[in-house]
């Protein structure tokens, strides 16, 4: 005799987003958690003591700090259980909370332990850099690097909350403010023309806080609206895959001197001009998206060569992630991305040796 049993996995996390400046002085926290570790990168840490103190008072009665270096050998395996060991001799409980605060790489790792420590502790955000308060801290996805290849391990987890607190980003160096753009290109490229347009002809963003006050809340308004149709990317939500088909790859091969912005901007071009080539878009869709990377762009991400060979690797990763379809995003018009499957390998070598030889036409 067989049994055919269901159940129903309701996953119904809500997650709220908090956007402003200075929050912990301006009393826009929730009531205070009873316990949480405060899992900082080391560098916010060391300059912004004053306001993580008064952060973790405001957010918890009793608190524990702990400091780690950032960047992408924090999210491996390794950097997982060090955090974890040190979970443990606190003796953090389920109803604990984990509060990352720093840039993507420490809330990919904060929210991963999250998930796994005890089958799941509660877990709050604080992004720090422009890229997190706009991408790596919303959307609940995490990730571990492993063997030098990004994000192998990593799943969904939605924190409970997320404060994007604009003050940090005073701090900020211009490179990492310039790849932090690139994240907000990204999601405007897919679905908001007049918000990308906004930006890429207007650079004040890197200059003037109060213009990247207001991108970070339009950027994160546009991004949470296809969360909220899609939290766990089944469909709506696989458009902000768009610059990321060769992103990974792109850093990897730099072996990480690319920033996760600049790998995103340059596979955003390549995307597209594959798109152009394929009869998807105009030329001067790739021409308005390539002026907005131009302007954004770093000295150093310009001199970033990739080889054919890391071209074919990132389709060929992208078509085993999704049992044989390697679906790309591109854009068919400004605001407005597509799906587009099995791109053939010579069409995104041709796509990345146009798109290289533009910055060649720039450096001569
Ligand atoms: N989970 C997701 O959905 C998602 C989305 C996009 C990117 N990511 C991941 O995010 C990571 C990139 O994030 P990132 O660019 O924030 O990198 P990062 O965490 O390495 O931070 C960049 C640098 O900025 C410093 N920093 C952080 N806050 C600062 C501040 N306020 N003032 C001065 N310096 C500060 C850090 O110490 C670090 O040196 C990548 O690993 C990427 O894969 C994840």
């Amino acid at each position: 005799m067989t049994a055919e049993l269901r159940y129903r996995t309701a996953r119904t996390d809500e997650t709220t987003i908090i956007v402003g400046r200075g929050l912990a002085a301006e009393g826009s926290l929730p009531a205070p958690f009873e316990r949480a570790v405060f899992v900082v990168d080391e560098r916010v840490a060391s300059l912004w003591a004053e306001s993580l103190g008064r952060l973790a008072s405001a957010l918890a009665h009793q608190s524990w700090m702990m400091r780690l270096e950032a960047g992408e050998t924090a999210k491996t395996p390794e950097g997982a259980a060090r955090l974890i060991a040190e979970l443990s001799a606190i003796g953090i409980a389920k109803d604990d909370w984990l509060v990352g605060v720093g840039g993507g790489t420490i809330t990919d790792l904060t929210s991963f332990v999250a998930q796994i420590f005890l089958r799941g502790t509660k877990c709050a955000l604080v992004p720090t850099t422009l890229l997190a308060q706009i991408d790596a801290a919303i959307g609940g996805k995490s990730g571990l690097n492993l063997d030098g290849g990004k994000n192998r391990i990593g799943s969904f987890y939605h924190p409970a909350w997320v404060f994007c607190d604009t003050l940090f980003l005073d701090t900020l160096p211009e490179r990492q403010l310039r790849s932090g753009v690139a994240e907000a290109l990204k999601v405007f490229a897919v679905s908001d023309g007049d918000s990308f347009n906004g930006i890429a002809r207007d650079t004040r963003v890197l200059t003037e806080s109060v213009r990247r006050d207001d991108l970070v809340d339009s950027a994160v308004r546009a991004k949470a609206i296809l969360l909220e149709q899609d939290p766990y990317e089944s469909c709506p939500r696989r458009l902000l895959n768009f610059g990321h088909t060769f992103a990974h790859s792109f850093e990897e091969e730099s072996r990480f001197t690319l920033t996760h912005g600049e790998a995103v901007l340059l596979s955003m071009l390549c995307e597209t001009r594959i798109g152009l080539l394929l009869g998807v878009c105009a030329e001067e869709v790739f021409e308005d998206l390539y002026y907005a990377v131009d302007l954004y762009l770093s000295a150093e991400a310009r001199r970033f060569r990739a080889s054919t060979d890391q071209i074919c690797k990132a389709l060929r990763h992208t078509r085993s992630l999704r049992a044989g379809r390697d679906d790309m995003i591109t854009l068919s018009a400004i605001g407005r991305g597509t799906l587009v499957s099995l791109v053939p390998p010579d069409v995104a070598v041709a796509a990345w040796d146009e798109v290289s030889a533009l910055f060649h036409r720039d450096e001569s």
